[in-house]
């Protein structure tokens, strides 16, 4: 596989899949800007090679109708701004008028094709759409990480399509800090995996007990752990159908001599409120009818220990409800504790990220990965389709 630098792109017209699908306001404001950051390397790249940049994104989940709230245009606006530089937005992704314009384009102009999940045949990976898309392209660039696990049109379909193609930087530079954190970790390797749900993170977890020395669970997952052992989590989120699969992977852990780390105490409420009465317990000790929504302090050191002489971190999932500030203590603790820590950090999911960020502590960590399901996906151990699209 080429890499971007290794192509010829001057004057060139450089279809580049980018993943823009950014946090907005209701009032259409770009309210987190990590995605479109992160893609500026690429874009300052190409412009200073003088190609003709089409970005190429989704944004939100419109279901294949043109639904005005995920129109691009605020994207492009914003983009603009930050590059100083004019980009235009065209009217679709696809078609004669599109096409029109990319033919009129100059070196280092920029155009945003419009949300290309506007169209159903994107996530159906239709090959006439990719076909379609392909003719505004010269050159392909996949530098959307974060829909990389996605056998979408844009994402695998175009890239089949066209002969010359590459990663863009950062598609590189999430699949570097992944080999160096997963792949080839320096040890004592922790991870830590929390949020909502085991269900979604189950393969993760099965293949990080082959890569990991010490596992730190939290966040409303740990629950099914705590119950599948015995304790008694109250009306704590608990996923009932696991328990079981909750006990194996626990026995697993041990058989393959990898340290778990559970929570021993919580702050428990009553409701799932921002102003809920609330009680710092020992996980023997969450009331009937009350809920587990964070780590407790003796949990925190607790996973402090763990963390202290580790020499690479992986952290997928907060360690409770940090959201509300009442139940954030724990996840910004970790947080902190991650990001003052001499390992090389790596970060993943928008709710970690998003932690981290509250924390103050984005600075810190050595990496916060774009992706949510792309980091999960490789954390399962597989291989990425827009990745593995771009081989010839
Ligand atoms: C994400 O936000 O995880 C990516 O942009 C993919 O979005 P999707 O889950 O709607 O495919």
């Amino acid at each position: 596989m080429k890499t971007l630098r290794e192509i010829d792109v001057t004057g060139k017209r450089v279809l580049v899949r980018v993943d823009f699908n950014v946090p907005m306001s209701d009032a259409g404001e770009v309210t987190d800007d990590l995605r479109i950051q992160m893609a500026l390397p690429t874009i300052t790249y190409l412009l200073e090679k003088k190609a003709k940049i089409i970005l190429c994104t989704h944004l939100g989940r419109p279901k294949g109708q043109k639904v005005a709230t995920y129109s691009l245009a605020p994207v492009a606006e914003y983009l603009a701004g930050l590059l100083a530089e004019q980009v235009k937005l065209a009217p679709d992704c696809i078609g004669p008028e599109v096409e029109a314009l990319v033919s009129a384009m100059e070196p280092g102009d920029i155009i945003m094709l419009e949300n290309v999940r506007f169209h159903q045949q994107e996530v159906e990976n239709d090959p006439q759409f990719s076909e379609q898309l392909s003719r505004l392209a010269d050159v392909y660039v996949n530098d959307a990480f974060a829909v990389s696990h996605r056998a979408h049109a844009s994402v695998v379909g175009v890239a089949g399509c066209v002969a010359i193609k590459a990663p863009g930087l950062l598609l590189q530079k999430e699949l570097d800090y992944f080999r160096r954190s997963c792949a080839e970790p320096q040890r004592p390797f922790v991870a830590i995996v929390g949020g909502a749900k085991v269900s979604g993170k189950l393969e993760a977890l099965e293949n990080m007990l082959d890569r990991v020395d010490r596992l730190i669970l939290g966040g409303a997952m740990a629950n099914t752990f705590l119950k599948g052992q015995g304790y008694d989590v109250g009306a704590s989120k608990v996923e009932d159908d696991l328990l079981e699969t909750a006990n194996t992977l626990l026995a697993k852990a041990k058989a393959k001599g990898v340290k778990v780390y559970l929570p021993v105490d919580v702050v428990a409420a009553e409701t799932f409120a921002p102003d809920a009465v609330s009680k710092h317990v020992t996980i023997q000790d969450i009331p009937e009818a009350w809920m587990a929504l964070d780590i407790g302090p003796a949990s925190v050191l607790c996973f402090e220990e763990a963390l202290a002489d580790a020499k690479t971190i992986v952290w997928n999932g907060p360690m409770g409800a940090f959201e509300m500030d009442a139940f954030s203590r724990g996840t910004m603790a970790i947080a902190h504790c991650v990001a003052t820590s001499h390992a090389l950090s790596v970060t993943g999911g928008g709710d970690s990220n998003a932690a981290i960020k509250k924390s103050g502590e984005a600075a810190n960590i050595s990496y916060m990965s774009t992706g949510g399901g792309a980091f999960l996906m490789l954390m399962e151990g597989k291989q990425l389709p827009g990745v593995v699209g771009l081989s010839d």
